[in-house]
């Protein structure tokens, strides 16, 4: 086994290692160790540089395992590069994408550009507040850490499109970078997006999604704190 190759197993053995530390979950510590296998095999031995995505890959797709029928079409939306939707279509969803690569394609991390036509992925290049799905035609949607990077105009608009694209009883897993004060959403993409009181509170998005007719059915604080002390807020969800 080369130098890269061992750095690579023990890079994914501390990420699942402080999954486990923080949670004590021993399954979820092993899936987030399985989805980095996942992302090295498909990206050429790339994984996500930010720590808290080993847990918000795993958490994510373990809700989808919990609360999806298992079949129907899936999106992820804000995909970037991530293993998530390679997992999806795992699962058996047909399997979509929608990514506005927002940093034009100028970065090789999470943010990238990729075209999962390969996995047999649909890959729309598009903003997740265009309407690009007809009305209840989703089982399942799901969004890591992308809709806090978006103004808070943009992002009531995208809530309504997944709302309006999820048939009822469909589910929507989401996950959203909040500031360290645990109150204001994540306000920057790479420059601060709008100021931290436009941009919203957790409490304003929790709303929005109600008002949108999507019935929470649980929320969770990811127990990691980010590389930039951001903090991760995920919720279940169904569309009513
Ligand atoms: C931090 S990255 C997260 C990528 C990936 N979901 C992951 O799990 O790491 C944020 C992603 O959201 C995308 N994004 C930002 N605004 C968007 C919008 N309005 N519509 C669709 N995608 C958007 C960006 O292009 C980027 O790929």
């Amino acid at each position: 086994m080369g130098a890269l190759a061992i750095r690579g197993l023990s890079s994914d053995f501390r990420a699942a290692g402080s999954v486990f530390v923080r949670t004590r979950d021993f399954p979820l510590a092993v899936d987030a160790l399985r989805h980095r296998r996942t992302s090295r095999r498909a990206f050429g031995g790339w994984v996500a540089g930010n720590s808290l995505r080993a847990w918000e890959y795993a958490w994510t797709m373990r809700q989808v395992a919990k609360h999806g029928v298992g079949s129907g079409a899936a999106v992820d939306f804000g995909a970037g590069k991530s293993p998530t939707p390679i997992l999806l279509a795992r699962l058996g969803y047909t399997t979509a994408v929608v990514d506005s690569d927002q940093l034009d394609d100028e970065y090789s991390n999470e943010w990238q550009w990729v075209d999962y036509g390969q996995w047999g992925i649909k890959t729309h290049r598009a903003g997740m507040e265009d309407r690009l799905f007809d009305e209840g035609s989703l089982s399942v949607a799901v969004s890591v850490s992308a809709i806090e990077h978006m103004p808070a105009e943009t992002r009531r608009q995208s809530i309504g499109e997944i709302s309006r694209a999820v048939h009822v009883g469909g589910l929507v897993v989401l996950t959203i970078d909040v500031l360290p004060d645990g109150k204001h959403l994540w306000n920057f993409a790479v420059d601060e997006i709008e100021p931290e009181e436009v941009h919203g509170t957790i409490d304003a998005f929790v709303d929005e999604l109600q008002k949108s007719g999507l019935r929470l059915i649980s929320r969770e604080a990811c127990p990691m704190k980010g590389d930039s002390d951001q903090l991760v807020e995920a919720f279940v969800l169904t569309k009513t």
